[in-house]
């Protein structure tokens, strides 16, 4: 079940989405995928855990708009230290989802506003959604 959060200084109130539990992330390991939305368009947003911290992205390269992972989830690399675009090898920083090598130069990934916090059913992991991209209708 989601819960609800209001943040403050906002106009509008940011309504936090349960993402997964916190011991489904592993650092460098599977991201967690959601469906989400721009507008009318039906995007991916995912998940992963870099140096014990969760972030989360919109699943579109930079390089040209299309999903990173090679197989559902797989969004690092083998060392698990980059995220990595299969389609033309495009390597992000996983903190902050700047380019850092590849054909995606100077871009970056749309980042997510992500929380983790405790919960009664244990430590989450939240998505805060801004602006024009936010969770798929359940
Ligand atoms: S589409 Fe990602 S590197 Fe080209």
């Amino acid at each position: 079940m989601s819960t609800g959060v209001n943040e403050g200084g906002g106009e509008a109130t940011v309504q936090a989405v349960r993402v997964c539990a916190s011991g489904e992330l592993v650092d460098g390991g599977l991201g967690v995928r959601r469906a989400a939305r721009i507008g009318a368009d039906e995007v991916v947003v995912f998940f992963v855990r870099y140096e014990g911290r969760a972030h989360g992205y919109l699943n579109r390269c930079a390089h040209v708009p299309m999903e990173l992972d090679w197989a559902e989830g797989q969004f690092f690399e083998s060392s698990g230290l980059y995220l990595m675009c299969a389609t033309h090898g495009a390597i992000y920083a996983p903190d902050t989802g700047k380019c850092v090598g590849g054909p995606c130069r100077g871009g970056r990934l749309r980042a997510l506003q992500v929380d983790e916090r405790d919960t009664p059913e244990g430590r989450a992991v939240f998505w805060l959604p801004d602006g024009e991209l936010q969770p798929a209708a359940s």
